[in-house]
């Protein structure tokens, strides 16, 4: 399978494997006077996957959003792709260097077909035929999407979209690729498949910056990790120590243990203790 990952009317990064490609330094980002980044350092190298974890609010939503140059923040410090300043530029200039982002909730367009949502990603293509050549590219790297080429995008499971939206990034053929959360809200099985989407993307020659709050998954299919707290780089290092690592557990991967006391007796040790929304812990025991 050979896989096309220059694009048409792109050349590849001047990185070589194994350069830095993204490259954040001292970024500070504000929305207002809410600061959401406070000095964070970072790098990605060309090839490999780097997960960026980190509990809700952390700021990994707003980290891919700056990188891509949205509007509605205020940025400081120093942001750079393949060498090149990116705090100057506008998003469509950043998209045009060959940096796709797969936003939070995929966004893909419910009343149009697969193919059509397809299309829509060929930023730059000119001619049908190096559009075709991307789509078949594409299916080859997530080939869930090629059987539902007719079908309405709306009409797809959950999972299904994501992988859409990721189908619709790779139509850019982006030397990187960021994704914003791709398994919130999607069932395990699928989890696992986009997963293997993704390490099959980066496989062709894509580099990948990979949001997740799912940090199990993430630290098991990236190279290296960096850990999100409030706003600050809190931990970085290769994913399979951070996996291993006994705080990271105990935080992030949910092996936590609830202890509580039945009155004078010695303390219970208890399972596990996981809520799903909407409920709550039930009280201790009291007395006897
Ligand atoms: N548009 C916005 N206006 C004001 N504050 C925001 C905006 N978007 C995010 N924030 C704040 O910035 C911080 C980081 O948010 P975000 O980047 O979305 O975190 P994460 O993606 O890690 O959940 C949070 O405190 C959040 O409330
Ligand atoms: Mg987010």
């Amino acid at each position: 399978m050979t896989i096309r990952v220059a694009h048409p009317r792109r050349p590849p990064p001047r990185s070589e494997p194994g350069a830095p490609l993204l490259r954040l330094d001292d970024l500070r980002v504000r929305y207002g006077g809410i600061e959401a980044l406070r000095g964070v350092s970072l790098e990605v190298r060309r090839g490999e996957i780097v997960a960026l974890v980190g509990a809700n609010g952390a700021g990994k939503t707003t980290l891919l959003r700056t990188v891509l140059r949205l509007p509605g923040t205020q940025v400081s410090g120093s942001l750079s792709f393949d060498g090149i300043d990116l705090l100057s530029m506008e998003t469509e200039d950043v998209t045009a260097l060959g940096v796709a982002l797969v936003p939070e909730g995929r966004g893909v367009f419910p009343n149009l077909s697969v193919r059509e949502n397809l299309d829509l990603g060929a930023w730059g293509h000119r001619d049908r035929r190096a559009m075709e050549e991307s789509t078949s590219d594409v299916v080859a790297l997530v080939p869930r999407i090629g059987e539902r080429m007719k079908q309405e995008a709306g009409t797809l499971s959950g999972g299904e979209q994501q992988m859409l939206a990721i189908g619709r990034a790779l139509m850019a053929r982006p030397a990187m690729l960021l994704l914003d959360e791709p398994s919130l809200g999607i069932a395990p099985k699928l989890v696992t498949a986009i997963f293997e989407a993704i390490r099959a993307i980066a496989a062709s020659g894509v580099t990948v910056l990979v949001v997740e709050q799912n940090t199990k998954v993430a630290l098991s299919s990236s190279g290296r990790a960096y850990v999100v707290r409030t706003g600050e780089i809190a931990q970085e290092g290769r994913s399979a120590e951070l996996l291993a690592d006994p705080q990271i557990q105990a935080v992030y991967l949910g092996a936590l243990v609830l202890f509580y006391s039945a009155g004078p007796g010695p303390l219970i040790r208890r399972p596990p203790l996981v809520l799903t929304e909407g409920e709550t812990a039930p009280s201790p025991p009291r007395g006897r």
